[in-house]
């Protein structure tokens, strides 16, 4: 059995990009290994944040993790900001960490681009994410293709560490879909999909009605064709939409391109409408049942008193081997 760490950030609410390229395989994963999901409100604290918005986004953000079919007696889901080791051992992992590193990331580059006064917070941010996973020495990590280059750089600090203080971490793997690890905006296609952004009609929000979701998917960008083709370089707005359509109804590109073949898009974009809102009818109506029941809270407590047990036997070892004298308490 192995161990999966994960986190999103409650820095908006949960799309169908983080449940296409994270959460279906946090499900997924559950069944065969000892898992870890938390809410990263440590992380989402790198931009400006409302508190009354930030605990709001964060418990309804555990609860679409239940919702989506985490299951709570097989995997442990908790608040980053509840198990202290995450922000120490980040500290420590900092201190491994160089500017060149944290300068080449892209989302950093992104996330920076144009502000005059950028959070020393968003810069160090891969090192507290490497910290999330290592303390857990999670084997995988299942993440969405914009997290492959952090999970590179979390695999060159566990390295590192290791070679200066001895074998200690676990070099993690990332788990990423075939198909949907990069759901793109329905209005602009070369951007990602993203729960932060402030155009709605970019997005499809996990909590969404269905006459939302039917209004957005037949407004969403379309090239000028009428082919139902998969081809990111020439229709990458159509590719898009048949990921999405593959990633809910478990259909593969291929099946769906002859499913449309010789028609125009008016009816897949239809079809596709109706394959969103029966994945997220079940789901929206198991997170109202959710909220309502209150469950929510011994569900974070239960799984941050799991995930405290593991860090801090790691964080313990992490700094006897760097040299820090045993605290007594
Ligand atoms: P975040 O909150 O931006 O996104 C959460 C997860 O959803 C995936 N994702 C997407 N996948 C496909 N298409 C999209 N448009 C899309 N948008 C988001 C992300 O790849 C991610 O898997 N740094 C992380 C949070 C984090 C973390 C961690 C993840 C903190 N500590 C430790 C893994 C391990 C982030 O900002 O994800």
């Amino acid at each position: 059995m192995k161990r999966v760490l994960s986190g999103i950030q409650p820095s908006g609410r949960l799309t169908l990009g983080n449940y296409i390229g994270a959460m279906k395989n946090f499900v997924k994963l559950q069944d065969l290994h000892q898992c870890y999901f938390m809410v990263a409100d440590l992380h989402a604290i790198t931009v400006p944040q409302q508190p009354e918005t930030l605990r709001d986004l964060s418990e309804a953000n555990a609860a679409l993790f239940i919702a989506a079919g985490i299951d709570p007696a097989k995997s442990n889901v908790f608040l980053q900001s509840a198990v202290p080791q995450h922000a120490e051992l980040g500290w420590l992992l900092t201190t491994l960490t160089t500017m060149g590193e944290l300068e080449r990331m892209t989302q950093f580059k992104e996330k920076s681009n144009g502000k005059e006064s950028i959070g020393a917070g968003l810069f160090v941010y891969p090192s507290l994410m490497a910290a999330d996973i290592l303390v857990y020495n999670a084997d995988l990590v299942p993440v969405g293709e914009d997290q492959k280059q952090h999970l590179e750089l979390t695999r060159d600090l566990a390295g590192r560490f290791n070679h200066r203080y001895g074998e200690c971490f676990t070099l993690p793997e990332p788990y990423i879909p075939e198909v949907g690890a990069r759901v793109m905006s329905l209005d602009d296609a070369s951007k990602k999909m993203s729960k932060s952004s402030s155009v709605a009609a970019s997005f499809i929000a996990l909590l969404d009605p269905p006459d939302v979701i039917r209004k957005k998917i037949s407004r969403a960008t379309t090239d000028s064709g009428a082919e139902v083709r998969y081809d990111e370089a020439t229709k990458p707005e159509i590719s898009n939409l048949m990921s999405i359509y593959s990633q809910c109804s478990g259909s593969s590109l291929e099946d769906i391109r002859l499913k449309y073949e010789g028609q125009m898009y008016g009816g897949f974009k239809k079809d596709l409408a109706e394959v969103i809102v029966n994945t997220l009818e079940p789901l929206q109506k198991r997170y109202y049942e959710i909220r309502e029941s209150g469950e929510i809270q011994d569900i974070l407590a239960q799984g941050a008193r799991n995930a405290h047990e593991v860090a801090s036997r790691t964080l313990d070892d992490v700094k006897q081997r760097m040299g820090f004298l045993p605290s007594k308490h």
